[in-house]
């Protein structure tokens, strides 16, 4: 494939805005308990709580009495109370009590911002743009999630620079150089990219370390000179605003994004390997094929937060390069990478122009 040198950056790509009228992933369901819980998706401070019936209700985290955060209050009921001088609030955001009004004052007429939320496959999704689009649109598929031939493992991501650079990363993987000692892919070869108006896909030639039909093969993690490698395609698709990826027929990754601001960036890496090569698989008992799913959740976590541990210290200082100097350009020779910026200005453009 033809490869382009020196392809300019979009001049503000590394403080490019996000297109909001889409489903970010806010939380694993798990990190949401009986208290409210504060997150910040792109400049919005939201708490998120869960009313009396478990479900759950997302509002801006801000008092309007006295702008403190709701989320160092507490649930009642259906609502929450602000811990200050305990004005609720309804999933609404509309103010249902303020315990010290006298019986001649009125409840204040004000409207916390709510959002459209949704918990669906182990995660809580949040729809922060315009709300009348929320209905267009839909959270990622995470099929894996439970389909008792997959085990699954989540790492969450928090790291200080700007989404372009984790797509980036995600997208080009010629990086497996950084990866070198753990091995989760090897000598990539671009093979074909194509592009939609929303989405960019690179299908790569690689070799893969680990097979889940030959797990004697997992040996070599730890034994390099048992290392063998097996050809393989890996594709990587950036559907906007989310990552996902196949690694031959066994491995499927997705990267929810959850972008904070233009230099902080939170993210869920999820792993699954697929359990299909054993043909057998279907004959044993759903109980004893669910309990092998639960006691294997996580298995990959340290892999994945290795992983995540050396990319992070690369877009960190990517970020801080930038930082010193906005003007500078870096030079490019993967195609895929070019593809990736235009998408990610063309959607910031598409929502700042609405
Ligand atoms: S600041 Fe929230 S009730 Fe007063
Ligand atoms: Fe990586």
């Amino acid at each position: 494939m033809k490869q382009s040198a020196g392809v300019p950056r979009p001049k503000c790509l590394r403080s490019a805005g996000v297109n909001l009228n889409y489903w970010y992933a806010v939380a694993l369901s798990t990190e949401l308990g009986q208290k409210p819980l504060a997150i910040q998706l792109w400049h919005q401070d939201i708490v998120l709580f869960r009313n009396r019936h478990g479900q759950v209700q997302a509002l801006a985290n801000r008092c309007p009495h006295r702008f403190v955060k709701l989320s160092s209050g507490y649930v009642q009921g259906d609502d929450i109370v602000c811990i200050y001088h305990g004005w609720r609030f309804n999933g609404a955001g509309h103010c249902t009590d303020i315990p010290y009004l006298n019986a001649q004052q009125k409840l204040p007429t004000c409207r916390l911002r709510s959002y459209p939320v949704q918990e669906r496959q182990g995660f809580i999704w949040l729809f922060p743009g315009d709300p009348t689009q929320a209905q267009n649109h839909q959270p990622v598929d995470l099929p894996e999630w439970e389909h008792l031939n997959y085990v699954v493992s989540v790492a969450p991501m928090n790291f200080q620079a700007h989404f372009s650079f984790l797509i980036e990363n995600l997208m080009d993987m010629y990086h497996g150089h950084l990866h070198r000692n753990f091995q989760p892919w090897g000598n990539a070869v671009l093979h074909k990219k194509s592009t939609g108006s929303d989405w960019v896909e690179a299908e790569y030639h690689a070799l893969c370390y680990f097979r889940i039909d030959r797990p004697w093969s997992a040996i070599q993690l730890f034994i390099p000179q048992l290392r063998r490698g097996f050809p393989t395609s890996l594709i990587v698709r950036y559907e906007y605003p989310h990552w996902h990826s196949w690694l031959g027929k066994d491995f499927r990754l997705y990267c929810l994004i959850a972008p904070v601001s233009a230099t902080q960036t939170r993210a869920y890496l999820i792993h699954t390997a697929s359990l299909g090569a054993f043909r057998d698989l279907h004959r044993l008992p759903i109980w004893f094929r669910r309990w092998v799913k639960n006691r294997c959740f996580n298995a990959a976590k340290d892999f994945l937060q290795g992983l995540i541990r050396e990319d992070v210290f690369m877009m960190e200082q990517e970020q801080q390069a930038y930082l010193q100097n906005p003007e500078r350009r870096g030079l490019e020779v993967n195609p895929v990478i070019g593809s990736v910026q235009k998408l990610i200005e063309q959607q910031a453009q598409i929502y700042s122009t609405l």
